[in-house]
């Protein structure tokens, strides 16, 4: 099919239906069909899955997510001196990194201007877990957003209607369209947002496993090279490593427990696999931000961030600009607790044979920990602690977990489905690998 003269959505859906590459201004039109409403969102959604069948080419994936960090404000951070590198991480279970790390890579001198995302289905989401500290504000305005990275070097906030709106309306008709796992779109809008953020670097964790929206790891490879690529051809360096996603991370699934696994971390405690994932992403962070020229330099600066008291101070002093309750910090037990408390026995003992991150997920859900849609609420106190780790050895009445509920129907749902999805025998098991590549490093 030719270009035709006037460029109408029929005309740029049928185009790409028909498997030919789309120019700039076809892009440009769709994108902001998004924005500003002049799509239908049945045409949106027809184009999205035109995209996820036909694919994109890269000039096109350049152009899409140019589009999108277009389609609203881009973060002037031009009068913050020091290096601004961002982590975003495609998605997981437990996965409460954000909260800790950018404090840590704050306080060793690279500014951290971060933009959050919310739970949704079985992941988690950053903005959530920070929402369930009393006062916390994640609704500031780009202008709020900018003044303090500058003067604390470090924001978390979520999506405003003024940087990459597109991104909003296209995530929202992807997630009930089945167009989310495409990789043109995933990069479209994970870098059109990050890099309206007004970053120098990014480092991306793309996990793969049963609780990530990646299957294996040659699909997580596939992504991580879309995005290092289109990352690079608009200027800006993106490294990504890859981690697998197939128990939890760390002991906690649930909001404010996981701000207490990582408060714990700031504190210079906490479990193995998030301390593993914490420091390659930071040190790739560091090496991007060109603060440390070396890998374990760069883990020692980190280190030395939880040791001094530095990174505890960073993420006092970011919830003490963002409205937060400092004494809730301070004092963990004041964060949300839910009504009940169960431990999750097992009779026999033995070794953890999987902990499986999306049976797991999805208890928490049920307890109220996630949204099943976009629209719903959530429970900030609920969720799971105490959490075994693969491999770990749990005498015979030794419990595998502890279900914090609000009432009786919900925990006994949870225990449940934790009941499926961990699974204990007699045979040791091998510790299984976490971080498994770092891609991008030139
Ligand atoms: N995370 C995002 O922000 N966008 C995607 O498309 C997938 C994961």
């Amino acid at each position: 099919m030719p270009m035709p003269d006037a460029l109408t959505p029929f005309s740029v859906i049928a185009r790409k239906r028909d498997g030919f590459a789309l120019s700039r201004e076809e892009i440009a039109s769709f994108v902001r069909g998004a924005t500003d409403g002049s799509w239908a969102d049945y045409q949106l959604s027809a184009m999205l899955m035109a995209v996820f069948l036909r694919g994109m080419d890269r000039a096109e994936t350049i152009a899409l997510t140019a589009a999108v960090m277009n389609s609203g404000r881009v973060a002037d951070l031009s009068g913050v001196r020091a290096p601004k590198v961002d982590k975003h991480s495609t998605g997981g279970v437990g996965d409460k990194i954000s909260l800790h790390l950018a404090p840590m890579v704050a306080a060793c001198g690279a500014c951290v201007p971060m933009i959050s995302g919310r739970g949704l289905g079985h992941t988690g989401g950053t903005l959530d877990k920070l929402e369930s500290i009393p006062g916390f504000r994640v609704n500031l305005t780009l202008s709020e957003f900018a003044a303090q990275v500058g003067k604390v070097g470090l924001a978390m906030i979520g999506q405003t209607g003024e940087l990459a709106p597109a991104d909003k309306k296209l995530y929202a008709l992807r997630d009930v369209t089945a167009t989310v796992e495409c990789d043109p779109l995933i990069c479209a809008s994970i870098l059109g947002k990050k890099l309206a953020e007004g970053i120098d670097a990014l480092v991306l964790d793309v996990k793969f496993g049963r609780g990530a929206f990646m299957p294996n790891k040659a699909r997580a490879r596939q992504l991580a090279e879309t995005l290092i690529e289109i990352g690079a051809a608009m200027g800006k360096p993106v490294r990504a490593v890859l981690t697998a996603m197939e128990e939890p991370l760390g002991r906690t699934v649930g909001n404010a427990l996981e701000v207490v696994e990582s408060i714990d971390f700031l504190h210079g405690s906490g479990p193995a696999d998030v301390g593993e994932v914490t420091f390659a992403l930071g040190e790739q962070m560091l090496l991007l931000a060109g603060i440390e020229k070396g890998a374990s330099e760069a883990r020692s600066r980190l280190k030395e961030s939880v040791a001094s008291g530095a990174a505890w101070a960073k993420f006092r002093e970011m919830v003490a600009a963002q409205g937060g309750d400092l004494d809730a910090v301070d004092d963990p037990r004041r964060l949300p607790r839910a009504r009940l408390q169960a431990p999750l026995i097992n009779a026999r003992g033995g070794y953890v044979r999987s902990a499986d991150a999306l049976g797991i997920a999805q208890a928490a859900l049920r307890l109220g920990a996630g949204r099943a849609r976009a629209d719903a609420s959530i429970d900030p106190a609920v969720g799971i602690s105490h959490l075994v780790k693969v491999a770990e050895r749990v005498p015979p009445g030794g419990s595998l977990c502890t279900i914090h509920a609000s009432d009786g129907d919900s925990l006994a749902e949870a225990r449940a489905a934790l009941e499926r999805a961990i699974a204990v025998g007699d045979e040791p098991v091998a510790a299984p690998g976490l971080v498994e590549e770092i891609m991008g490093r030139t």
